[in-house]
């Protein structure tokens, strides 16, 4: 991984107003001669607190300004150890243990030390008891065929209430999302990996991929057509609301209306009273998804781990059984996955 300095030259809202998540479309500026890149790659985001978050911690520290840079740049000041938690509980009286248990545990750093002023850490200290700022990764969603300066990438700002009801953020994503401004340089890496079209240009590819899932098939179908390529292409998208979440609508629509995209099948979860999702798109389409994966296709899905990729693959497992008559599925996408022909890329 070699770390560089980019610019974000363009951010803008993806989702729609009266959306509860906010979901982001952001582009850096890359150097074509030095920085290269492939669809299906991902980019190493190096965070940075925010200067206010920063400025909430040093001024309960003893020569706190020295520290200040570091803390910005290299510790974790949202997520804490237990080897902090443990350290300030030593230091806290029975009655303030007691009310920090009402509080929650998962508060950050700069709300600890406001609500517990009575507590002194040196700087030193305090740097030896916290994470080190990692960095996240993001799937690229352009191809550098059809923007060869830039790198482009869809990013869904993590927001929860935490136990104590304030409203907390994920580090990285915020960081992209809030605190980088446009016009400023963040650190980066271009990640490559194995998720990747086909060698065989021609080669039919399924792309499942609801959410910010959606990212790797943007820079693949931008791949595609920037290079005049004959392969059909099938994308099962979806997330809460059409309204509110139908990314890239127009590109997407573009590329249909250009034969680029030969099907689109849309699952927006939340437009009805029940849940519809991709797997009961793939399922509406059985037997023509059978059909395409006899036929030689390579399949992808990306996005949720947790729950969208395991239901997905049960969904597979049950075409390819049924509509495919094949008495050991599992072992058919095994050997898909041996062949390339069936990659993941989950999170
Ligand atoms: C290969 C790969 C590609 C990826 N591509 C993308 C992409 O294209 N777009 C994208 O947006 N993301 C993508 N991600 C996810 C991304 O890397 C980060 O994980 C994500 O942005 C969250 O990071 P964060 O620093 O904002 O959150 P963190 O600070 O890491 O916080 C996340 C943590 O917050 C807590 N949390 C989150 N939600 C809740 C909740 N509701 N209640 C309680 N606690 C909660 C959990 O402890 C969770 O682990 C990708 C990940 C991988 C591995
Ligand atoms: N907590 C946050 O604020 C937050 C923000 C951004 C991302 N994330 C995490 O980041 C990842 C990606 O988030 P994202 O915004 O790209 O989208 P997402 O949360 O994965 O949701 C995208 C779509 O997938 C649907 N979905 C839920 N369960 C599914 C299942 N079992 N099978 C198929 N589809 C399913 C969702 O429906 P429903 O939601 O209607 O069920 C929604 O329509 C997820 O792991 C998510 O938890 C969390």
């Amino acid at each position: 991984m070699e770390p560089f300095m980019a610019r974000l030259i363009e951010r803008r809202l993806l989702s729609g107003n009266q959306s509860t998540k906010r979901v982001y479309h952001l582009a850096f500026a890359i150097n074509p001669r030095c920085i290269a890149y492939q669809p299906g790659d991902a980019l190493a985001v190096f965070p940075k607190n925010s200067s206010s978050a920063v400025e909430r911690v040093i001024t309960h520290i003893e020569n706190g300004v020295a520290i200040a840079q570091d803390l910005q740049q290299n510790y974790c000041l949202q997520h804490l150890t237990e080897k902090f938690c443990s350290e300030l509980r030593q230091r806290l009286s029975p009655e303030a243990c007691a009310r920090w248990d009402q509080l929650g545990r998962d508060l950050s750093l700069p709300d600890l030390l406001e609500q517990f002023s009575e507590v002194h850490f040196t700087g030193a200290e305090l740097l030896s008891l916290l994470k080190p700022l990692r960095p996240r990764l993001y799937s690229i969603t352009s191809s550098q065929r059809a923007y060869p300066s830039q790198i482009q990438l869809i990013v869904a700002e993590v927001a929860y209430p935490n136990s104590w009801g304030k409203i907390t953020y994920g580090v990285a994503s915020h960081y992209l999302c809030e605190t980088l401004n446009v016009g400023d340089e963040a650190r980066v890496a271009v990640i490559r990996s194995k998720f990747k079209l086909p060698e065989n240009d021609t080669a039919a590819v399924i792309m499942i991929g609801p959410g910010t899932g959606i990212a790797p098939f943007r820079s693949f179908l931008q791949e595609r057509a920037a290079r005049h390529s004959h392969g059909s292409h099938w994308l099962f998208f979806g997330d809460q609301h059409r309204r509110e979440h139908f990314y890239y609508q127009q590109e997407l629509e573009a590329w249909q209306k250009k034969g680029v995209l030969t099907r689109l099948d849309l699952a927006f979860s939340r437009d009805q009273d029940y849940k519809i999702y991709v797997q009961d798109r793939m399922r509406e389409h059985a037997a023509e998804l059978w059909r395409w994966i006899d036929e030689g296709a390579y399949i992808y899905v990306c996005g949720d781990a947790a729950r969208m990729a395991v239901d997905v693959e049960t969904q597979l497992l049950k075409i390819v059984h049924k509509q495919g008559e094949i008495v050991d599925p599992e072992e058919y996408l095994k050997r898909l996955k041996r062949a390339g022909r069936y990659q993941r890329d989950v999170y």
